[in-house]
């Protein structure tokens, strides 16, 4: 989604600027734009397209030695939600008097309202975009005080903002504010930087603080002022960025997502380090924060999350019923607070969400605790707002996760939703010694990644035979029934081929009629109760042509397969990690052979955070 960085201190703000902007470009945009202030004067440029035009733009139209001595400024990549990817509706917006320039994030959702009242009143709008009524609101209550002025404007909004605003008449200061779109603080020696994400800050500083919904701040070169509403000053804890550079390098890979792929050993290592109590067979979660008798109270899990991040909830179902027979559900975010969602004290809700920015999954955090339930997010990015909001919960440790298609955090995801339903279970009724048995299994996943990670080159063969097609299924079953939902959803938005997941036994009961000679089928029958069952869906698949791509167990029979994919052999709930990961990997190549936009995928945007 949209990206904003700004920039006020002592160094060329256009290089800080740029460089931020293209560490935002994963989160997906179709344009950009930047405003400096000139002394009492602003210059804005903005470009359809990359980062790598506007940069082109700017070189063109600002002289090296004009931009050398502009050292504040504010940034924006815009992914468009009102009104076409056009120059006239990049960010950043001005105001009426053009001596206001501001960018945003999130929607304003009474713009048409404020645009009516404003064009009463003679203003003329250049954009279609929501924004530019709140830079033209912020113009009309300018009176030479820009913080005064943006804290009126934001009275009359409805809907979610993340923004950063200038004025000509106040050099050196810019006003940023934020709710429901999220703004961090990068606080440097002389020099003050904020952005909608702690990536674009960490070649600067180390030091952050993340905005609340509600906060106000004034950034200056050397101090940092934050405010509510109504102007009462808020302290907030500078904090340290948990984030590398180099986590936001590739890293010698061709791709972002190769290289997350690639980090799952590792990733899933980390969710799980210090997490295995080997001698009890369960887990350690501290950040759960439950107590014994809290564990054993909880009656029902409902899991809410969206995507990718929907899925591995799915998964969590099976484990949370199968390991700790608690009956467990999923909803998508997005319906949860629409639906009268029925949960009480006794139910415990999950927040699935690797960014913890998700507007539909923070709004289903906040509904779930308006209900007085427990709620706890399983969360990848520290300092998120879904994991402050839901104070409690569990981390994943994937470190960063730049391609927009996710891959290690779904891995992370499941593999602490496991661990929950281990500990949950063994609070409960499962035995020592099955807990053992599976805390091990659990223990030994980065082995079990690393040998489907063996196969990329005979996946990547797989993959070729994939690739000339336009549509594609995939199926599996119980827990598999997911991953084939996930499998499809990678292939979809990266390679664009029309990918269906479906469950297997559900396929003869309407969309095998779309099979045709060659359709390739991707069947998960790894080693588990039903694998006949889900031989015989293959069967009856290839029966009708279509090409059969099965992944299977070690050991297990490739009789009905044209392509096969071998999968360790381990526990069902497991295996759906290792399963997951070769689905990414066949994704990824299909996606290369298609000449696609890996990391970029067309319409698509890391973090939403409009709903
Ligand atoms: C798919 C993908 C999305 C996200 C979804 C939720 O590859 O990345 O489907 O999973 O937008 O995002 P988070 O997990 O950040 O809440």
């Amino acid at each position: 989604m949209c990206g904003i960085i700004g920039y006020v201190g002592r160094a060329s703000a256009t290089p800080v600027l740029l460089g931020g902007l293209r560490r935002l470009e994963y989160r997906g945009y179709d344009s950009a734009g930047m405003a400096l202030q000139e002394g009492s004067e602003l210059l804005v440029a903005r470009a359809v397209g990359k980062v790598a035009k506007l940069s082109e733009k700017i070189d063109l139209t600002w002289s090296e030695e004009l931009q050398g001595r502009c050292t504040v400024g504010i940034a924006h990549t815009r992914w468009a939600t009102h009104g076409a990817p056009t120059e006239a509706n990049a960010h950043p917006h001005r105001d009426a008097s053009q001596r206001i320039c501001l960018v945003h994030n999130g929607i304003i959702e009474n713009y048409r309202n404020i645009r009516q009242k404003l064009e009463a009143k003679g203003h003329v709008f250049v954009s279609e975009t929501d924004t530019e009524a709140l830079s033209r609101l912020v113009g009309e209550f300018y009176k030479g005080d820009l913080r005064q002025a943006v804290t009126r404007a934001l009275r009359q909004v409805e809907g979610a903002y993340g923004i950063a605003v200038m004025a000509a008449d106040e050099p050196g200061v810019i006003v940023a504010a934020r709710k429901g779109s999220p703004l961090v603080i990068g606080v440097g020696e002389g020099e003050c930087l904020v952005a909608s994400d702690a990536s674009a800050l960490v070649a600067h500083t180390r030091r952050v603080i993340y905005l609340n919904d509600g906060d106000i701040a004034l950034l200056k070169a050397d101090s940092v002022q934050i405010t509510d509403i109504d102007h009462a000053p808020i302290e907030r804890d500078v904090a340290d960025l948990e984030l590398e550079a180099a986590a936001v390098e590739k890293g010698g890979f061709e791709h972002f997502m190769l290289k997350e792929i690639h980090e799952q050993p590792e990733s899933v290592r980390n969710a799980l380090r210090g997490r295995i109590d080997a001698q009890q067979g369960t887990a350690v979660l501290s950040g759960m924060g439950t107590s014994p008798r809290e564990l054993a109270e909880i009656r029902r899990i409902v899991m809410v999350g969206c995507g990718t991040s929907l899925h591995a909830g799915m998964v969590g179902e099976f484990a949370f019923e199968e390991l700790a027979t608690i009956s467990s559900e999923v909803q998508q975010a997005a319906e949860f607070r629409y639906r009268n969602p029925i949960v009480d004290a006794h139910d415990l809700v999950i927040a699935i969400s690797q960014s913890g920015e998700t507007a539909d999954t923070l709004a289903a955090v906040r509904e779930a605790k308006e209900k007085g339930t427990m709620v706890m997010g399983l969360v990848n990015v520290v300092g998120s707002t879904i994991a402050r909001e839901t104070g409690r919960g569990v981390y994943l440790h994937a470190g960063p996760e730049i391609s927009v298609a996710s891959t290690k955090a779904f891995t992370g995801q499941v593999a602490v939703l496991l661990l929950m339903a281990l500990k949950l279970g063994r609070s409960r009724h499962l035995s020592a010694e099955r807990g053992l048995a599976i805390a091990q299994q659990i223990q030994s996943l980065p082995e079990l990644i690393e040998a489907v990670l063996a196969q990329n080159d005979a996946i990547a063969q797989v993959a070729a035979v994939i690739a000339p097609h336009e549509h594609a299924f995939f199926l599996g079953r119980g827990p598999m029934h997911p991953v084939a939902l996930e499998g499809a959803l990678k292939l979809k938005e990266i390679s664009y081929i029309h990918a269906e997941g479906y469950h297997a036994a559900e396929l003869k009961h309407g969309p095998i009629a779309l099979l045709t000679p060659g359709t390739p089928v991707v069947v998960i029958a790894n080693q588990s109760p039903v694998v006949d069952k889900v031989l015989s869906n293959a069967e009856e698949c290839r029966a009708r042509g279509a090409q059969v791509i099965a992944l299977v167990s070690q050991t297990g029979s490739a009789a009905v397969a044209d392509q096969v994919i071998r999968i360790p052999d381990c526990d069902p709930l497991v295996a759906t990690i290792p399963a997951a990961v070769a689905l990414q990997l066949l994704a990824y190549h299909v996606a290369r052979l298609r000449g696609c936009a890996i990391d970029q995928p067309r319409n698509l945007a890391k973090s939403v955070t409009v709903e």
